[in-house]
């Protein structure tokens, strides 16, 4: 197995957050001893429902937070125990795509300026260097030279995001991580975005830790796929067996809820049901038993690890092999 470029080991954050006056702050545990690993050229998509806890841990492994408990290397070198100057260093490796394109780009400044940015920062090029490979980048996110001279105001929401995505990768780092990259594009311009992205890690090596809660867009571009319900994983499978036998209910849920992206039905299973419970008070034991069809009294007494069914799949659920 090759060695990884980026690796959590049980990662946690809690949030305090207010209960009222005289009340002890409550701890909103958004992120609850999550572990993976990443190697180079691969795509580990991370999926579940809004709140589970998927932009946490962007902001993790981005460094932009602090875990609260765990671990997390970067190409093999301990985050978590870094001092200010390497972690400035290692935050190099790690570059982020956001959701949002218009929110992203400072409209005050040019494409070329947005690209070269990163490069003045980092790096001692001079301004030729800088404006050369801004502009080669260009060309290899499709889009034009010339393009460098305009204001992001120019451009539509795909070549927006085709910016973001150069600008992510000028400082050639070991990992992107993209937060819903393409969920606020037209869906004609989101399998366009999607095949980029495929295209760039071909080139580059790059790897991508893909945020997304559209299961038919991570069926498209997923190695590996991380299912997350409040806080926890659930399931963790190379995505072509996720999708064709899932075994966590949660998972099973989620895929019965998404049409599949060609057209195709999916096996019948009942789809979610019921509400997320509040992250502040999860239920005992198992947190996703509450809407789980499987559900029985020891589900609230055990919390259920992270187990091996064999094929590189792991999931967490004592019912597993009753429920098949
Ligand atoms: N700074 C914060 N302080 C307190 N709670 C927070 C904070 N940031 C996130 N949370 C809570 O942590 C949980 C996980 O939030 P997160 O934004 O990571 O979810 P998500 O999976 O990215 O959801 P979405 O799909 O809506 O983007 C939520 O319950 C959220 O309210
Ligand atoms: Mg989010």
């Amino acid at each position: 197995m090759s060695a990884s470029v980026l690796e959590a080991d049980a990662l946690a954050k809690h949030y305090p957050v207010a209960q009222g006056f005289l009340r002890a702050a409550a701890q909103l545990r958004a992120l609850d001893g999550v572990s993976f690993r990443l190697s180079a050229g691969r795509t580990l998509a991370v999926v579940g429902e809004s709140g589970c806890g998927k932009s946490t841990l962007a902001r993790q492994v981005t460094m932009i937070e602090t875990p609260s408990a765990g671990r997390l290397l970067v190409d093999g070198a301990d985050v978590t125990a870094a001092d200010a100057t390497r972690r400035r260093a290692l935050r190099r490796d790690v570059q982020m795509v956001f959701q949002n394109p218009f929110a992203s780009l400072n409209p005050r400044k040019t494409i070329g300026q947005a690209l070269e940015e990163p490069l003045a920062i980092n790096t001692r090029l001079g301004r030729g260097e800088r404006a050369e490979r801004a502009r080669t980048m260009l060309a290899r996110v499709g889009l034009a030279p010339e393009h460098a001279a305009r204001y992001p105001h120019m451009f539509s929401g795909g070549q927006r995001q085709r910016v973001a995505i150069a600008r992510a990768l000028m400082l050639a780092p070991k990992v992107v991580v993209a937060d819903e990259p393409v969920s606020a594009l037209d869906v004609s311009i989101q399998a366009q975005v999607l095949n980029l992205l495929m295209d760039l890690q071909q080139e580059t090596g790059v790897a991508y830790l893909f945020i997304s809660h559209n299961l038919a867009v991570v069926e498209l571009i997923a190695d590996e796929v991380l299912v997350m319900y409040l806080g926890k994983v659930v399931e963790r499978a190379p995505a072509a067996r996720l999708f064709a036998a899932p075994r966590h209910p949660y998972t099973r849920a989620l895929l019965a809820s998404t049409p599949r992206i060609d057209g195709r039905a999916r096996p019948d299973r009942t789809p979610l049901a019921g509400e997320l419970p509040s992250p502040l008070a999860p239920p005992s034991g198992c947190v996703f038993r509450t809407r789980c069809p499987h559900a029985r009294p020891r589900c609230a007494e055990v919390v259920p690890a992270l187990e091996s069914v064999g094929g590189d799949q792991w999931v967490a659920c004592i019912r597993k092999d009753e429920i098949g």
